[in-house]
């Protein structure tokens, strides 16, 4: 029996995949109707999701593609991202991480199809929204709206990427995988800020993108006006309201978010599973037959590629695959239980539109038929509280509040979104809880520091008579840059005497350090929403000459809103108010400015410098400085999997790993105290401030580091540290096991993949306790196994008043040293403890390498 729900477990979907593909490799026509995409002639229904290549590295994209597929997707859906392809105009990179073609082919190997999201505007939390910078400098240039230089290099990108493709023979009609493709991104948010010449430059983007002749439809996000034949789709937590703009077209979600993006200063965005499941199938019930999770798998914005203001470097997203790539549960196996539920349906869903079924108040049914072979239903109960009994053809149902139940024959339910069967998993990597990890300590002595120049560091700074913009001035070269101004205190008037003066700093954002006489006077900041801010404090300046040195950071430019590409940086007024006389105001006096820091022009963070005598070291590593370099050496865990850094002991600032940036870092900017809720009630309409954890405390402590950049052996880490820290403290891990489990009762229904149209469920067949370890992992314990009516949850299981004897020794037999195994959860394998009662089966075991 077991061998029997192993082989279904993992081969059927498998067979049913290849059949599926089979025409993966040879030419077929994309189209649409107004139900569906049409491929080869046939409509389809189709799971999508999001994978950024960028946010992961290029050995992990075979494994991510996999697991996505696995998890029931048909489409990975991805932006491109022009300044990192075109970082100086004519010069184009698709190396490494920015191998567009090599992730299109990984996908393509792997069966599925892509939907390319070309733009070329991405927003994504992308410094500038994919912008590359060198645009904002053309003559006359105006983004986003009918201006002809714009529309030039907007066109001439356009082109590059599907001649690219082309090339490579990567569209469906050449026998590739692009079966999409998407141009601008959500301008219909913004369009109304630019007025005609919005809804001019919308029709020229959608003439634009035809006449590239892709052979293969466009779509346009949120986009109401999308011109004929670009197909307008829907964007945001809920699609089933949608319509598109004309009965031709099919409707069609293009980002579902599976939680939310962070900003360093605030709390963690999640999504309860329930609520998501619950969307999408809403979205199929009501006629939708494409949707795309953004994100599937969100990743990390390494380097200086994260968007702004202040989006954290970790980019995880609560997506079904989690930063590091590790199935995320029960998320991962709840939405693929769901996508086998919804395909069950696909014959009838492409088949007709939905016919509605009112069952009462908050309660409705959507059903689909296929003429004389019967029919397809969607229940809902769309209340927030109530639980409710309803009868659909002459049968009784249970729906819980906020659900959707799924009845692929119009009779039986093979999937309700709020009942989740699926394994959950204790800890998560990526929110630095109890995962089981091993962890590796840096010796303080092996630390060197190099402390960086405060203010101006070389002859190649310059003046102005002006504060000058931020991000016109440093040509986003660098994060930093130094505004230095002498202020001159009359001997006369005040001899020998120091002066008590309020400084007041006004910024655009994102953040800067004060220094007045070399020494740090504070630190202001702002924050996601607002990156502007003011800094305020009492200062003693000395008779004569006194220096203020003031470094402005930016983290990330702007990636989103109306105009976001001229949103300014830096300081716009300085002034100094006498406790007793009128204020000065420094604004317009003689500046000097310098772009970037000493330790980036010597280039600290390179490998090539490591042994370098600018380097001190000793016994005294100094900590909790600001502006200090800091260098050691470390032998990486053991392992392939990915590794994390753990910053928490350090302020703010970028760290390096063998010369590879791993990202920002600010561990310092803790997020407000309230608005958290761990158990956040998945009923009622979610948003991204509804579910929120780790109030109080840092958005990311652990930094992602992908095993491809670390050696055996030694290995450099480098970092600059701007506040003040403890380099001492940092550490180094990877996971070498989680713990899974899982709990079912009786009454559940047998898994969704024992169902088939043609013969339902097999009467024989019983719900089943699953669980499953990473590929390659094996379960090495079964830590708890309780039949009858255990009492607790996940991780706090105990025993109840009743409990079948010996089933520890049975689940250990059946699962110790397996991948994967399945428990049928039946009284015909455990004996009955109590008849009459109905009994569940809880189980948690130890996943390990
Ligand atoms: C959307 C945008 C995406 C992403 C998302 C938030 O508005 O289209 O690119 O920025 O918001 O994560």
């Amino acid at each position: 029996m077991e061998r029997m729900h192993f082989l279904l477990f993992f081969l059927l979907p498998v067979l049913v995949f290849q059949g599926y593909y089979c025409q993966r490799g040879f030419a077929v026509t994309v189209t649409y109707d107004h139900r569906a995409l049409v491929i080869d002639g046939h409509r389809r229904l189709l799971l999508s999701g999001s994978i950024h290549y960028p946010r992961s590295t290029p050995e992990v994209w075979p494994e991510l593609i996999r697991k996505s597929k696995e998890g029931g997707l048909d489409v990975i859906e991805t932006y491109v991202f022009w300044n990192y392809h075109e970082p100086v105009r004519g010069q184009y990179n698709f190396e490494g991480r920015f191998d567009l073609v090599r992730f299109v082919k990984t996908v393509q190997k792997a069966g599925l199809f892509v939907h390319l999201r070309i733009g070329p505007y991405a927003c994504a939390e992308w410094n500038y929204g994919g912008f590359p910078l060198w645009l904002h400098f053309i003559p006359g240039i105006q983004f986003r709206t009918t201006n002809t230089p714009f529309k030039n290099e907007m066109e001439r990108f356009l082109a590059k990427i599907v001649n690219v493709m082309k090339e490579e023979k990567l569209f469906a009609t050449q026998g590739g995988p692009i079966i999409l493709a998407q141009v601008e991104n959500e301008y219909g948010n913004v369009e109304w800020a630019y007025g005609v010449g919005g809804q001019l430059y919308v029709k020229w983007a959608a003439a634009a993108a035809v006449d590239l002749n892709t052979t293969v439809p466009w779509v346009m996000c949120a986009q109401e006006d999308a011109p004929d034949p670009i197909i307008n789709t829907c964007n945001g937590f809920y699609c089933d309201q949608f319509t598109p703009n004309s009965p031709s077209k099919p409707k069609m979600w293009t980002e579902n978010y599976s939680g939310w993006f962070l900003s360093f200063g605030y709390a963690i965005p999640f999504r309860p599973v329930e609520d998501l499941a619950f969307s999408v199938a809403r979205f199929f019930e009501t006629g939708g037959t494409f949707q795309n999770y953004y994100m599937y798998f969100g990743g990390t914005n390494f380097g200086r590629t994260a968007g702004g203001p202040l989006i954290a470097t970790s980019y995880d997203y609560d997506a079904p695959i989690d930063e590091y790539g590790f199935i995320r549960q029960p998320k991962w196996g709840h939405l693929r239980d769901l996508h086998k539920a919804i395909k069950q349906c696909e014959p009838y869903l492409v088949h007709s539109d939905p016919t509605y079924v009112p069952l009462g108040p908050k309660l409705e049914a959507h059903v689909y038929y296929k003429g004389s072979e019967g029919c397809a239903a969607f229940l809902a109960n769309v209340d927030d509280k109530m639980d409710m009994n309803v009868t659909f053809n002459g049968n009784s149902y249970n729906l819980p509040a906020w659900s959707v139940s799924i009845l692929p024959d119009c009779k039986n339910v093979i999937f309700n979104t709020a009942k989740v069967v699926s394994q959950k998993i204790l800890g998560d990597l990526s929110y630095g809880s109890t995962t089981i990890m091993k962890e590796n300590l840096f010796a303080t002595s092996t630390w060197n520091w190099y402390k960086e120049q405060m203010g101006i560091w070389s002859n190649n700074s310059f003046t102005a008579s002006v504060l000058l913009e931020q991000i016109n001035t440093t040509k986003d070269t660098s994060d930093y840059l130094w505004y230095t101004v002498s202020i001159d205190v009359n001997e006369k008037l005040s001899p020998n005497k120091e002066k008590e003066v309020f400084l007041l700093v006004e910024s655009l954002g994102h953040a800067a350090l004060i220094f007045v006489n070399k020494r740090l006077v504070g630190f202001g900041y702002g924050n996601h929403d607002d990156a502007s801010f003011i800094f305020r404090k009492a200062i003693t300046l000395k008779p004569g000459n006194n220096t203020v040195d003031i470094l402005s950071m930016m983290i990330g430019l702007q990636n989103y809103g109306p105009w976001f590409d001229v949103t300014g940086a830096g300081l716009f007024s300085v002034s100094v108010s006498d406790l007793l006389k009128a204020s000065g105001d420094f604004s317009s006096r003689e500046w000097t400015y310098q772009v970037g820091l000493e330790g980036e022009y010597l280039g600290l963070d390179k490998p090539s410098l490591a042994n370098s005598s600018l380097w001190t070291s000793g016994n005294q590593l100094p900590i909790n400085q600001s502006l200090i370099w800091y260098k050691t050496t470390f032998i990486a865990p053991e392992g392939s999997g990915p590794l994390a850094l753990n910053l928490a002991s350090m302020g703010k600032g970028q760290a390096w790993v063998n010369g590879q940036s791993i990202g920002r870092y600010w561990p310092a900017y803790l997020s407000p105290t309230s608005g958290c809720s761990q158990n956040c009630d998945y009923r009622g309409s979610y948003d991204a401030s509804k579910c929120l954890k780790k109030c109080g405390e840092p958005a990311q402590t652990l930094y992602h580091v992908p095993r491809s950049w670390v050696y055996p052996g030694e290995n450099l880490l480098v970092l600059h540290e701007e506040l003040g820290g403890d380099p001492s403290k940092i550490t180094i891990s990877t996971r070498t096991g989680q713990e899974v489990c899982a709990h079912i009762s009786e009454s559940d229904p047998p898994p969704v993949d024992y169902w088939t149209l043609n013969s339902g469920f097999n009467p024989m067949l019983s719900p089943e306790v699953r669980l499953i370890c990473e590929q390659g992992w094996r379960i090495a314990s079964i830590n708890f196994a309780s039949f009858g009516t255990p009492e607790g949850q996940c991780g706090k299981f105990n025993h109840g008043i009743c409990s079948a004897d010996n089933i520890l020794s049975v689940i250990q037999e059946a699962c110790i040293g397996l991948e994967s195994c399945s428990i049928p959860v039946s009284t015909l394998k455990f004996g009955d403890p109590c008849p009459g009662l109905v009994k569940t089966l809880a189980v948690e075991a130890l996943c390990s390498v």
